[in-house]
């Protein structure tokens, strides 16, 4: 049985201390029982997240990684870094970095081959195409696509490590949800993808999220859909709404 993950994306939101007056208000009446739960904030709050949400069940993470050990890359994060806050997820190849900060399928691959040769932290690996591409109906292909250079190089072992996110971009931050059958049956591809690349022990225990404008609405049917495990959550995960959601 795999177990459900809503992971909240802050993206570039929040201060230290707008998050800290935010977590304080969700802390006591959020209830994360058989279920994984976890924020991802900038770089600069989660040493702060960290104290923050202690005693709770509520993990942090980050929001990329650099795929290089060190070097000049300014500006740039990497793995040492993280490992010293302690993080537990690590969100990789989201779609605004692949559109504003030239992210490809070769780098995802690498972070990810990073991520899971040299530490314990979980990669949320994220898909998903645009809207052209699913009106022209090529998203199949896209997203395997995406998929097999993700996975390039990874073993069954480290593979049943990470986590899929099918992150529809038209439904990202707009409102609009894919329907819960769309999500559903892509989520069913994926593990499809997963199941040719690796086998079904693998595809059986590798979780696959969905997100795009998921919210307090739509999570129960989203998240009842066998094939979805989790939710990748934007919008809504910087509102008291995600304690609904996780609840
Ligand atoms: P959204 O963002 O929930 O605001 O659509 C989801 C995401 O980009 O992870």
């Amino acid at each position: 049985m795999r177990k459900k993950i809503i992971v909240g994306n802050w993206k570039m939101n929040m201060t230290k201390t707008l998050s800290k007056e935010f977590l304080n208000s969700i802390k006591p009446k959020i209830k994360v029982e058989n279920m994984d739960v976890v924020i991802c904030p900038s770089f600069t709050l989660i040493e702060s997240l960290k104290g923050i949400l202690e005693d709770t069940n509520i993990k942090v993470g980050a929001q990329n990684v650099h795929f290089e050990k060190n070097g000049a890359y300014t500006g740039e994060i990497n793995l040492d870094m993280l490992k010293e806050l302690e993080i537990d997820y690590c969100i990789i190849g989201h779609s605004e970095r692949r559109q504003y900060f030239n992210e490809t399928d070769s780098t995802v691959n690498l972070k990810a081959i990073n991520i899971l040769n040299n530490s314990n932290i979980t990669p949320i690996i994220c898909v998903g195409e645009n809207l052209e591409q699913r009106q022209n109906n090529s998203m199949y292909d896209l997203v395997k696509g995406q998929i097999e250079k993700a996975f390039e190089n990874i073993s069954n072992d480290m593979a049943i490590k990470c986590i899929i996110a099918y992150e529809p971009i038209w439904a990202i931050g707009t409102g609009i949800t894919a329907a819960s059958e769309e999500a559903e049956d892509m989520c069913k591809y994926i593990r499809k993808v997963i199941e040719n690349i690796y086998s079904k022990d693998v595809s059986d225990v590798l979780r696959v999220q969905y997100g795009g404008s998921a919210n307090a609405k739509n999570c129960d049917e989203l998240l009842n859909m066998p094939n979805i495990d989790g939710l990748l959550v934007g919008g809504a995960s910087l509102k008291e709404e995600f304690i609904d959601m996780v609840n």
